[in-house]
């Protein structure tokens, strides 16, 4: 059988419209051009994922930088295809953010989840994220309107003096 390969692309102004696509298909919520003006921004840590030459997936993701001047990691959406679940793709996208954390020293990956996405819940423990926290009614258009914030801190490697 032939060999499929997973690969990992990064959005440009030409290939932003993937993203758009994907998220129409995977999301109940309606990104704003900020979303995707942050996705650009992010640079590295926004990525589609290609099976074979198909996008079926995307992890997009916004820097911040928190008042103490640490610099963390939003992310915004991960979403794959329902077709194309469970054949790795998910964690070669989120490993890749977690791999690019850990040689720029961010601190923290976080995210905001729904309450009943079991599935999700489940698959960011086993990359060692926990809930930190729960907001009611975060979201305005779906049921149930509440959401966890999902953490995974770095431990931070001392600067050279
Ligand atoms: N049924 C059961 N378990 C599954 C399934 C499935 N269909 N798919 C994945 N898993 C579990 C498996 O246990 C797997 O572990 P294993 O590798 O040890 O078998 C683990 O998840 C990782 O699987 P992957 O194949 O790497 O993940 P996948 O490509 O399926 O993507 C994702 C996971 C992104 C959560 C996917 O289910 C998805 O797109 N869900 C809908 C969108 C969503 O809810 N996204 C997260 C919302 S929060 C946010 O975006 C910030």
């Amino acid at each position: 059988m032939k060999q499929v390969t997973i690969s990992l692309d990064g959005v440009r102004d030409k290939n932003i419209m993937q993203l758009k696509k994907l998220n129409v298909t995977l999301f109940p919520v309606r990104y704003n051009d900020k979303y995707y003006a942050d996705a650009l921004a992010s640079g590295d840590f926004t990525k589609l994922a290609y099976y074979s030459d198909i996008c079926v997936g995307a992890i997009a993701c916004r820097v911040e930088k928190k008042e103490t001047g640490a610099v963390c990691i939003y992310i915004m959406t991960l979403g794959v295809l329902a077709p194309y679940r469970g054949l790795g793709i998910g964690t070669k996208l989120l490993n890749h953010v977690i791999d690019l954390c850990s040689k720029q020293n961010i601190s923290e990956i976080y995210l905001h989840v729904q309450t009943n996405n079991d599935e999700a819940i489940s698959f960011y423990k086993k990359f060692g994220f926990e809930i930190t926290d729960t907001i009611k009614n975060y979201y305005s258009n779906i049921t149930p309107p509440d959401c966890y914030v999902v953490k995974k801190s770095f431990p931070q490697t001392q600067a050279k003096k």
